[in-house]
């Protein structure tokens, strides 16, 4: 269903985020899929504490959400009575604040840019252009959807690393966009979903949001999929990404190179979908991207219970980076990119 202007999205439209009554309510996702339960931010600490501990995560949805921590740090000074200066000082304050919570997805940053744009416009126009950032991001990615959908063939199974679903973004998803878009084309569609470990992306919430949509999921250990393509049992690969550089080099979560690589190896399609927020030309390719280290602790444990023996550290870094040259087709709310430029300026210079 398309989202136009203001409105909030069909309820029948899961997303991870709410807008109510200048409140921002987040969909928390350490709790998925026990309990589908709603965190109320208040201010922009909370905004950047969710994101920093994951409670809300995903490259678009951490964008979209930090726009809404922006509006709440300048509606708070606002309703304080104060003036232009001070709810600019405010706004840049919150966006230094929300910029230093994770450092891989490019959309964050893009949403505070966006942001800083209408600091001197006021409190209406920074919570309006953070509800449009929101609106604008479902949009997209049902075009991305659609783009995909026409690389998708009837009975496909296609493999999927982590959440790059409506959890994940305004709402839709993208690479389970492509997915959802396939299906509501009429296609039949099967998914495995990576689990992902260590934090269970997809084991909790990519299966979680498409067998609450009735689309067919099986969850596979992050181990299985060479086996799997070896026996001619995966059709495609559609991942997200997190940042893809001028070149073409796509960094998305830990684990996506080996997928990427092993895809080469059986001859696997291997698509990356993505809106143009998320393409960042100012990083001229993958080495120059920078990669989230997350606390060894989110390995050692599962479920709060500590699996490995006292003293021996883990390493996590929770990104990584695959080379242009394994990426069979770009898929952004523009269309589908096949073959990927050496530049990705020359199709994506707004
Ligand atoms: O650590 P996460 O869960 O924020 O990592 C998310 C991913 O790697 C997704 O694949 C990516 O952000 C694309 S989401 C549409």
């Amino acid at each position: 269903m398309p989202v136009d202007g203001m409105r909030p999205p069909s309820t029948a439209l899961l997303t991870p985020l709410r807008w109510e009554d200048g409140r921002l309510l987040l969909l928390d996702q350490l709790r998925l899929p026990a309990e589908a339960r709603w965190l109320a931010c208040d201010d922009e600490l909370a905004v950047a504490d969710a994101i920093r501990t994951m409670v809300v995560r995903g490259a678009p949805a951490i964008g979209c959400v930090a726009a809404f921590g922006v509006a709440l740090a300048v509606r708070r000074r606002a309703d304080a009575g104060g003036n232009s200066a001070e709810l600019i000082a405010a706004g840049e304050a919150a966006i230094t604040q929300l910029g230093a919570t994770r450092p891989t997805a490019v959309n964050l940053f893009w949403a505070l840019a966006e942001m800083r744009a209408v600091l001197p416009l006021g409190a209406d126009a920074v919570t309006q252009r953070a509800l449009a950032i929101w609106h604008d991001d479902i949009d997209r990615c049902q075009k991305i959807g659609r783009a995909g959908a026409e690389l998708i063939p009837d009975g496909a199974t296609i493999l999927t690393h982590c959440n790059a679903g409506a959890l994940a973004t305004g709402g839709y998803g993208t690479a389970l966009g492509v997915v959802r878009a396939a299906v509501a084309a009429g296609k039949r569609v099967r998914v495995l979903a990576d689990e992902t470990r260590p934090f269970l992306q997809g084991a909790r919430l990519t299966a979680w949001e498409l067998a609450r949509d009735g689309i067919d999921v099986t969850i596979l250990p992050d181990v299985a999929a060479g086996w799997l393509m070896r026996r001619g049992e995966v059709t495609c690969v559609v991942v997200g990404a997190d940042r893809i550089a001028r070149s073409g080099d796509v960094a998305n979560k830990i684990g996506t190179y080996t997928l990427a690589v092993l895809a080469r190896e059986h001859g696997v399609p291997f698509y990356v979908a993505a809106p143009r927020s998320t393409i960042d030309l100012a990083t001229p390719d993958g080495a120059a991207i920078p990669i989230e280290e997350r606390s060894g602790d989110e390995v050692l444990s599962f479920a709060g219970v500590r699996i490995a023996p006292a003293g021996v550290p883990a390493r996590y870094p929770a990104f990584d980076v695959t080379p242009a040259a394994l990426v069979t087709a770009l898929i952004t709310e523009r269309g589908v990119s096949l073959p990927l430029p050496p530049d990705l300026s020359v199709l994506f210079d707004t």
